[in-house]
């Protein structure tokens, strides 16, 4: 691959997961990190964001608008990921935080204030990486009259922030099920984690069921944290 092919990709630094990718995920797209309850979607998240923090310096932003920035720090020192070792490079911001900044802000609608806050953070902090936890509260927030449309016009508006994204989305348990709005279609990627029930062991597995412009398998492959994340390939 050339140099600026491999520029043009991010690593997840997910063992395994990369060489699935050619590499790594194409920079500024779009990413579901979809799953049930309990499939370590925020902590994939947080993953990406804390290795490409500690590694490369790359800076990124986690807006956790469901569990507090204290629970989720706390959850991933538990993984042995130190946010302290990252601070410099890596923002967490919660609803409670965010909510201060909007009650300046009421007379506009709640997704204008989320958007003009975002806005705000990318051109002071110049982050490459924003993880959105999660796509059901933001759109729950939101209050979408018309979430079809609305959504449609939210993606187009993270476009131009030229930052890759990863959006945590929820999914039931034992089934993969979009929504109407069309999350699944106007995203690039789409990775999706499930829980599997083997005897009496619960497997955690992943598959890439969308990458644009990545030839990837779409094979689940059991998805192991021990210090790190890692794909198990046969
Ligand atoms: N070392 C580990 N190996 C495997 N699983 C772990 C490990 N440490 C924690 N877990 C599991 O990870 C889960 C929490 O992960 P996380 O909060 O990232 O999941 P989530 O999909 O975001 O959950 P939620 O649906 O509540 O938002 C816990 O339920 C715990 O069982
Ligand atoms: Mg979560």
């Amino acid at each position: 691959m050339s140099p600026k092919g491999q520029n043009d990709r991010i690593k997840t630094y997910v063992k395994g997961l990369d060489a699935v990718l050619q590499g790594g995920i194409p920079r500024n797209s779009i990413v579901l990190l979809a799953g049930s309850p309990g499939t370590m979607k925020s902590s994939l998240g947080y993953y990406i964001l804390y290795h490409n923090a500690l590694e490369d310096g790359k800076k990124g932003v986690y807006i956790s608008l469901e569990e507090s920035r204290d629970s989720l720090l706390r959850g991933m020192e538990g993984l042995g990921m130190d946010w302290t070792r990252v601070s410099k490079n890596l923002s967490i911001l919660d609803i409670g935080l965010i909510r201060n900044r909007l009650a300046e802000l009421d007379r506009h609608g709640w997704m204008e204030v989320f958007k003009i806050y975002v806005r705000n953070l990318r051109r002071n902090l110049e982050n490459e990486f924003l993880v959105i936890d999660s796509m059901a509260v933001l759109e729950t927030m939101a209050e979408m009259d018309n979430p079809r449309k609305e959504l449609f016009k939210f993606f187009a508006w993270l476009r131009n922030l030229e930052v890759t994204t990863f959006l945590i989305y929820e999914m039931p348990y034992n089934k993969v099920r979009f929504t109407d709005s069309g999350e699944g279609f106007l995203t690039d990627g789409i990775i999706h984690l499930e829980l599997r029930r083997e005897g009496n062991n619960v497997n955690l597995y992943l598959s890439v069921m969308k990458m644009r412009r990545t030839n990837h398998s779409r094979d689940y492959f059991p998805l192991l944290y021990v210090d790190s994340f890692e794909l198990v390939r046969g």
